[in-house]
């Protein structure tokens, strides 16, 4: 059965102090996890350490960015061994924000994927349609085009590992909601696809994460769709309130 996962996305906000301050927070509102289900903090990377020590185990964190290259002298980046040294299990790939400000495009997002897995790190990877591409009603072929680049070079073992979050690019950070009935639609058409490639038995176990101003007034009916297993929250993880109550909506 795959896993209901509720992702945080601090981006660049939260300071040591605050950040602690949140895990605290977080730390015992989670005393217990519901089965099968996994929450995850994803701080800005030098916080990966100091709050790993403060952690509860009930939580898991992950690096919102991973290098594509294997190490050495790039100056600035991060690797999938660091990362695995440091214990982490999660690194996002692809955000919007990456392709949109840092130029990466499917074949680095596809190294990244890469370099997850080599290290042991289950990427959550990012796919998501830009307003234009809505507007012309070409998102499933872009999104569809995005899963197939970014992820259909695996064999069917190394995608047992893969996480997907549907983030179309006009919801993130804007509170635009894409109806339940309008992410559920491409949720669908990802698990298909991947059946189609891999077959139904991985399909079904491969998470599929909604995000763009998921908050806790939309998430239970963004959940309650057959294909979103979860989410992956920016703006309302920076509230342990708000977070949690996201949390108990999935
Ligand atoms: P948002 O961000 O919830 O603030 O829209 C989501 C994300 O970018 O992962």
């Amino acid at each position: 059965m795959r896993k209901k996962i509720i992702a945080g996305n601090w981006k660049m906000n939260l300071p040591l102090q605050k950040a602690m301050n949140l895990v605290f927070d977080l730390n015992q509102q989670t005393h217990e996890i519901k089965p099968n289900t996994q929450l995850i903090l994803f701080p800005t990377l030098p916080l990966l350490n100091p709050l790993k020590e403060i952690l509860s185990p009930n939580l898991f964190l992950g690096a919102q960015n991973i290098s594509q290259f294997v190490r050495g002298a790039y100056t600035g980046e991060v690797s999938g061994e660091i990362l695995d040294s440091l214990g982490i299990s999660y690194a996002l790939v692809g955000h919007s924000e990456r392709r949109h400000y840092f130029n990466e495009s499917d074949d680095v997002v596809l190294e990244k994927v890469n370099r997850c897995l080599e290290n042991n790190i289950k990427p959550i990877v990012c796919v998501g349609e830009p307003l234009k591409i809505r507007e012309n009603k070409q998102h499933i072929e872009f999104v569809s085009n995005q899963v197939i680049n970014n992820l259909f070079h695996l064999n069917a073992d190394d995608f047992e590992n893969i996480v997907i979050a549907y983030e179309p690019v006009w919801a993130i950070g804007t509170g635009k909601t894409a109806s339940p009935e309008q992410a559920q639609e491409i949720h669908k058409v990802i698990r298909n696809l991947v059946a189609d490639k891999y077959g139904n038995e991985v399909a079904n176990n491969t998470s599929i994460l909604y995000g763009g101003s998921c908050k806790p007034t939309n998430a239970k009916q963004l959940f309650a769709m057959p294909d979103i297993d979860g989410g992956l929250i920016g703006g309302a993880a920076l509230n342990a309130e708000s977070f949690i109550a996201i949390y108990d909506a999935v």
